[in-house]
């Protein structure tokens, strides 16, 4: 509370003020980077679970509900890029070697992510399909891991 009756109201330097935090560019940045991030990674997580119940309807239905996933995936994975290069430009703390690893060692397992996922997408194989689908989920569950250890630092 902040006001006399809770709501706006003013500090003690007379200046405005609010119960609720203000929205900044940085709120979008990083709203948008964390909205991409479940799509990619919540998506791949759901669709591996679902594949076991759509194979049980039709032997072709997982195939076409991962090209169904593929069109929503893409677009998010080229958000994450994108919105992860508006990230170190507004968010890389400067002479910090172990911010800096931290950021390569992401790049590579974002890198290993995409691959993959591009290797599963054109897998016939059912071993290429697991074992490439699986290396894209770790590599997309990393860079979360390791988003979340950047911007906590
Ligand atoms: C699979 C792709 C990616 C995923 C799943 C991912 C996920 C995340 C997540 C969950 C965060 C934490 C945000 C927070 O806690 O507020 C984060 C932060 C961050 N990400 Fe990513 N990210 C991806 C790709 C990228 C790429 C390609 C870059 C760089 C080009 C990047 C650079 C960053 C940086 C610098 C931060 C820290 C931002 C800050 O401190 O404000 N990310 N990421």
């Amino acid at each position: 509370m902040t006001g006399p009756a809770g709501g706006l109201g003013a500090d003690g330097a007379g200046r405005p003020s609010s119960d609720v935090l203000s929205v900044s560019l940085d709120t979008v940045r990083l709203f948008l980077h964390i909205l991409a991030a479940t799509v990619w990674v919540g998506g791949q997580i759901t669709l591996a679970g679902l594949v076991p119940g759509l194979r049980a309807l039709s032997p072709d239905a997982p195939r076409a509900a991962a090209r169904r996933f593929n069109r929503i995936a893409w677009p998010a994975f080229a958000v994450l890029v994108l919105t992860g290069m508006w990230n170190v430009a507004a968010a890389r703390p400067g002479d910090n070697l172990p911010w800096d690893v931290t950021l390569a060692v992401k790049l590579v397992v974002v890198a290993v992510s995409g691959i993959a996922a591009l290797l599963h997408s054109h897998s016939r194989s059912t071993a290429g399909l697991a074992v490439f689908g699986a290396l894209s989920a770790a590599g997309a569950l990393g860079a979360v891991f390791l988003g979340v250890m950047l911007a906590g630092s």
